[in-house]
């Protein structure tokens, strides 16, 4: 058991377990959709989103690709990745803001790759609900409740973009990563975190249900409709971002003990390679320490970050002992940062 340091100094009586980051995995999307050919539907063009933006492409889920499928792919390459076997799996954590069922799409990925002793459910926080549900991981694992975790971002925003606007529609794309998370003995991995929301700005950022009253009985009505498409108010999110998420990693950082210049890999999410540059200039990080890869994938939400990891672990440059910085931001308005050492 790891024991806990109190203000003091002193351990104090409560011991917890470590976290360990083990595994990461990420779906293959068939379906690419170009600049060029987004040009062809609305009034934009490739130079345009390319220099706003830095997206070249994004993927599109196509009628066989679900927030279910692709959850259970890149799950199932994170467990694999981490030695495990589905069956070892305690918990799985899908954040996700596009569910194929709204009761929740977790159960249905736990299904689907045969994690048959996990409990599952859904996390809801949109573009920060990767880090949300990685913190609330660490929750179960700490306190000794749960040893294997699966954190799963899949999101569909395709289903939920207006492809007319071209103030939005530009920036969305499909895809879902995965981490697995474990127990650990004789560290933690996880240095620190910050959370936060902002319910007073929540307008900047919706997809909302949007409803009529129907009668059913005397003085009964009920409230039918339906989820409309995303709208977003583009330059105060982007004021948004530019200002909290420099500060929330100098705050986690600064709980972590460390300094901007021992983090090996920024990992924010893949809003726009603007807000990227914005922040790593703010925290004086340089460019080839800063993980994108929002011209082949655009805004995936919630998968962004685990996609992200997954690629740069995939191609080895994530290595066992490098220090993540990571931070989600986005609707809610909800922002959050995590420092961690990846590996055993
Ligand atoms: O994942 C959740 C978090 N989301 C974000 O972090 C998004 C943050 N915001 C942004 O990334 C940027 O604000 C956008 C990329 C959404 C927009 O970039 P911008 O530089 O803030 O553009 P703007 O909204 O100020 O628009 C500038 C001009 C406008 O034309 P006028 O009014 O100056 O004539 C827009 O109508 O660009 C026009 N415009 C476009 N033109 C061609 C807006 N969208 C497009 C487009 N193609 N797709």
């Amino acid at each position: 058991m790891i024991q806990q340091i109190d203000a003091s100094g002193k351990p104090s009586r409560q011991q917890t377990f470590g976290v360990a980051f083990v595994g990461s995995g990420s779906a293959q999307l068939k379906t690419v959709l170009s600049n060029d050919q987004l040009a062809a539907v609305v009034d934009t063009s490739d130079e345009w989103i390319a220099t706003r933006t830095g997206i070249r492409q994004r993927h599109i889920a196509g009628p066989d690709e679900s927030v279910r499928s692709l959850g259970a792919q890149a799950a199932a390459a994170a467990i694999a990745q981490a030695n495990l076997a589905p069956a070892d799996i305690d918990l799985i954590l899908l954040a996700t803001s596009t569910p194929d069922d709204l009761f929740g799409s977790a159960c249905q990925i736990q299904h689907e790759i045969g994690a048959s002793r996990a409990v599952a459910f859904d996390i809801t926080a949109a573009c920060s609900g990767f880090v949300f549900a990685l913190v609330t991981a660490a929750q179960f694992i700490r306190t000794g409740a749960y040893k294997n975790v699966v954190v799963i971002g899949a999101d569909v925003l395709s289903r939920l973009t207006d492809w007319r606007d071209r103030r939005t529609c530009v920036l969305f794309g499909d895809g879902a990563g995965a981490m697995v998370m474990q127990r650990c003995e004789e560290s933690d991995r996880l240095l620190s975190f910050e959370m936060h929301s902002d319910g007073s700005l929540n307008d900047c950022l919706n997809a909302t249900y949007q409803h009529e009253s129907t009668p059913l009985a005397d003085e009964v009505t009920t409230q039918k409709g339906g989820f409309v498409p995303i709208t977003m108010n583009g330059r105060e999110v982007y004021r948004f971002a530019v200002k909290r998420v420099p500060e929330v990693l100098e705050k986690a950082l600064f709980h972590a003990g460390l300094s901007t210049s021992d983090i090996d890999w920024l990992i924010l999410h893949q809003a726009n390679q603007r807000i990227l540059d914005a922040v790593a200039q703010r925290l004086g990080i340089p460019a080839e320490r800063v993980v994108s890869n929002m011209a082949k994938h655009g805004n995936t939400d919630a998968a962004s970050i685990p996609i992200a990891i997954d690629e740069w672990v995939r191609a080895g440059k994530i290595k066992p002992g490098d220090t993540l910085a990571l931070s989600g931001f986005g609707a809610g308005l909800s922002w959050g940062a995590a420092i961690l050492k990846w590996g055993q």
